[in-house]
Formats: C-alpha cells, sequence, structure tokens
C-alpha cells in the first residue's frame, strides 16, 4: 500500500492579552529584593544571609535576546510581595483556563486549514506542564471544540509539540487517523520562579496548534509537506521541575525552590547547542539534504544566542546579520522562551513568504534533553 503524504495544513496561535517588558519586570524584581533584604536585615548584617542582589534590563537583553513576554495575568506578577500570577480558580464544570488558550489557537488552525472540529480524528495536548493529573487536558479541548475521536496529553517539556507531530504523522501513515490536531498550550507564567533572578525573565504565556493530515484529504491554499521527523533524548537534570503528585507523600514543601523550573542555564547552553545541530544535520542527510539546502530553520527560541550558536555550525552564517535572521527567524525578543511552542510560534509567523518547494526545519530542544526536528517542504498547489 502507498505511505500517505501527510502535510500541515493549517497552524494558529493565541497571543495573551498582558506585556511585560523589561523594565517592568526588573523593576517588580528589585522591589522585591529589597522587601526581602529589608525582612532579613539581621541576619544579612550578621552575615548568616547573603542580600539578594538587583536584576538588570541590559544583562536580560544580552544575555538572552528576551525584550519582553506575554502573560495570561500579569498583576500578580508584578506585586513585589506576591511574585506570581494569580488566577481564580475555576470551578469544575467550567472550562478550565489551559483547554480556552488551546481552543482558541486551534479554532485558529483549523481555519486556516480549511477544516471544521467534525473532520478531526484526534487531539494530541502536548505541553511541558499540564494544568492537572486528569482527565487529560486534550480530552476536554477535544470536547469543547465538538471533536471526534479520541484524545491524550503528552509532555516532553520543550520539545512536546515537535514529538507530539511525530505522533501525528505516524498515526496519519498507520491510517488510523487523517487529520490530528495538536496544541501546545503554555501557561509558563506559572511555573516560573520570577523571585529568582537568574531565571525570572526566560518565559512567557502562549498556545500554538497545528493540523496535520492526509494530502489527499487536505485543502489549504498553504500546505507543508513532513518530508521526515526525528527524535532524540539524553537523560541530564540540568533543567528539571520536582512538583508532582509524589510531593504531599513525601512531605516535601510544595512553595519550596525545586517546584517550578529550575535550570544550570550554562551548561545547558553548553551541552544542547552541539546536540541540536548536530541532529539537525544527521536527520538532513537521511534524505541526502545539506545544511544549505534548507531555505528556513524555525528553531526552539529559549536564547538569541543559542541560535546563533546552531545557525553558524551548520551553515557557518552570522545570525546577527538580516541573511541569518531570514535564515533563522527569532520571535523570543517579543514573546520570550514558550517552552515548546517557541518552533512553532516561528514557523506560524515566517513561513508565508516561502516559495513552492522549499525546504525548512521546525527543531525544539530542552529539557530531558530532547530535540526533535521536522523537515518539511512547501508543495506546490495547483
Ligand atoms: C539563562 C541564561 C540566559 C543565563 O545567561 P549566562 O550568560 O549563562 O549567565 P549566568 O547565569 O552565567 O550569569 C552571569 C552573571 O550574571 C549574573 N546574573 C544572573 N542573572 C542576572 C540578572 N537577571 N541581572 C543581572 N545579573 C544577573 C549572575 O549572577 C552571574 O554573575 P557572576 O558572573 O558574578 O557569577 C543562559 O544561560 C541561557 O539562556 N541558557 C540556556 C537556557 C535554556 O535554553 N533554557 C531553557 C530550556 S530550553
Amino acid at each position: 500500500m502507498r505511505q500517505p503524504t501527510v502535510v500541515i495544513s493549517g497552524t494558529g496561535l493565541y497571543q495573551p492579552p498582558h506585556i511585560i517588558t523589561n523594565a517592568e519586570l526588573v523593576e517588580a524584581f528589585n522591589a522585591y529584593a529589597d522587601l526581602q533584604n529589608a525582612h532579613h536585615a539581621t541576619a544579612i548584617a550578621a552575615g548568616e544571609r547573603a542580600p539578594m542582589t538587583h536584576s538588570s534590563v541590559e544583562f536580560i537583553e544580552k544575555a538572552s535576546g528576551i525584550k519582553q513576554r506575554y502573560v495570561i495575568e500579569k498583576d500578580g506578577v508584578l506585586d513585589p510581595t506576591r511574585m506570581y500570577p494569580r488566577f481564580r480558580q475555576r470551578p469544575d464544570g467550567e472550562l478550565s483556563v489551559m483547554a480556552e488558550i488551546a481552543v482558541d489557537a486551534a479554532r485558529k488552525a483549523l481555519a486556516a486549514a480549511g477544516k471544521t472540529p467534525a473532520d478531526v480524528d484526534a487531539v494530541y495536548c502536548a505541553s511541558a506542564n499540564m494544568q492537572r493529573a486528569y482527565p487529560a487536558m486534550a480530552v476536554e479541548i477535544q470536547q469543547a471544540l465538538g471533536a471526534g475521536g479520541y484524545g491524550f496529553d503528552m509532555n516532553v517539556a520543550c520539545s512536546s509539540a515537535t514529538f507530539a507531530i511525530e505522533q501525528a504523522v505516524n498515526a496519519v501513515r498507520a491510517g488510523s487517523a487523517n487529520c490530528v490536531l495538536v496544541v501546545n498550550p503554555e501557561i509558563t507564567s506559572a511555573h516560573l520562579e520570577w523571585r529568582d533572578r537568574d531565571c525570572h525573565f526566560i518565559f512567557g504565556d502562549v498556545c500554538t496548534a497545528v493540523v496535520i493530515e492526509n494530502a489527499d484529504t487536505a485543502t489549504a491554499t498553504e500546505q507543508w509537506e513532513i518530508v521526515g521527523t526525528k527524535l532524540a533524548t539524553q537523560f541530564s537534570n540540568n533543567i528539571r521541575n520536582n512538583f508532582g503528585f509524589m510531593n504531599r507523600a513525601e512531605d516535601s514543601d510544595p512553595l519550596a525552590r525545586d517546584k517550578t523550573f529550575m535550570q544550570e542555564g550554562r551548561k545547558v547552553f553548553k551541552e544542547v547547542v552541539p546536540m541540536a545541530a548536530a541532529h539537525i544535520e544527521a536527520h538532513l542527510a537521511t534524505f541526502k539534504y545539506q545544511p544549505a539546502d534548507v531555505r528556513r530553520f524555525w528553531l526552539h527560541q529559549a536564547n538569541l544566542g543559542m541560535n546563533q550558536f546552531i545557525i553558524k555550525k551548520l551553515v557557518g552564517a552570522d545570525l546577527s546579520g538580516t541573511v541569518g535572521a531570514d535564515l533563522a527567524p527569532l520571535i523570543l525578543d517579543e514573546y520570550a522562551n514558550t517552552a515548546s511552542a517557541g518552533s512553532i510560534i516561528a514557523f506560524h509567523a515566517h513561513k508565508a513568504d516561502l516559495k513552492a518547494g522549499d525546504l525548512g526545519v521546525i527543531c525544539s530542544f530542552g529539557a530531558g534533553y530532547s530535540v526533535g526536528s521536522v523537515i518539511v517542504k512547501k508543495l506546490t498547489l495547483p
């Protein structure tokens, strides 16, 4: 039997209503640090405790390339007596926040693909954090959309989207689904430690959605053939969050530092850059492609410097110039790191100008460690 051609026929983006600029973020953090230092003045004076030091806009922009981030709730994050978002606990009968933003992005992706929820056979909710243990977020999203088939959740941290795309491709190739909706709701603001200077600037909230279907039924005016997918993992503790259902049984503090995002940023940078570059090169080689054959790389959006290094390793180009930016567009200056959604936002926002036949690579990398690449080719449509 002929293997079906599988395409991405639509993408969608939910963008939260609030922006936090670096200046606002730093002002709140510094006010928090001053309050903490005043509160612990005696211990600090006695040398029993180190004072907290201020954050700075210059450091954030130079070290990461991030200039602002979108969040669903802003006031709690910027309240120096709180420093995390404030969400109303919704009753069980009401649509959850995570499902709400997923439904918004999903509807936009379905509209772009020219599909209705009735065409969807499966919903994969792939994200770095799920709002609850069960029922699966994907099943709630499936019901809210009015889609058929089945849904399930999956988590491979920042690589959740690319890993889900491979599962969708496999389902369509195997014939168990004809049209799969992949959604990546990332409410990173709720698991970021806004009180830690080393990482308080890293994340932003967003949701992306991708429609993956059999090319035989695709009707969208723009379609991307999925040439191939390749996933890899290698265990590392350098990005870790210990929040989980065992916390209570372990009698551990649910508010302790290790129950939110933690990382060894320098180590991650050094170890993941070569891993991602080698992964992309090896994946392209299986189809006899060279990195120079690729018209655009939609890379994970964690750090400007990381992406510059990866592109330099692959094609020798400098991403700080216009050619580099065109080759691997950045969205992290506006969105910050949005975990699994980053490379998909880049693809969503920077694909329309490519020509039929152009080759591209979507690539994620992050906790696990995990790396996922998706080679796509813009289809020539009649
Ligand atoms: C997080 C990251 C931006 C930090 O940049 P960095 O250059 O490694 O910075 P470091 O953490 O080594 O800190 C450098 C110095 O700046 C200081 N610093 C840290 N945060 C600061 C802040 N907000 N404001 C001012 N100074 C700060 C540090 O204390 C350190 O000071 P020291 O040299 O006196 O010890 C960077 O490591 C990174 O992006 N890594 C990859 C992360 C990643 O991809 N994570 C997500 C998973 S996909």
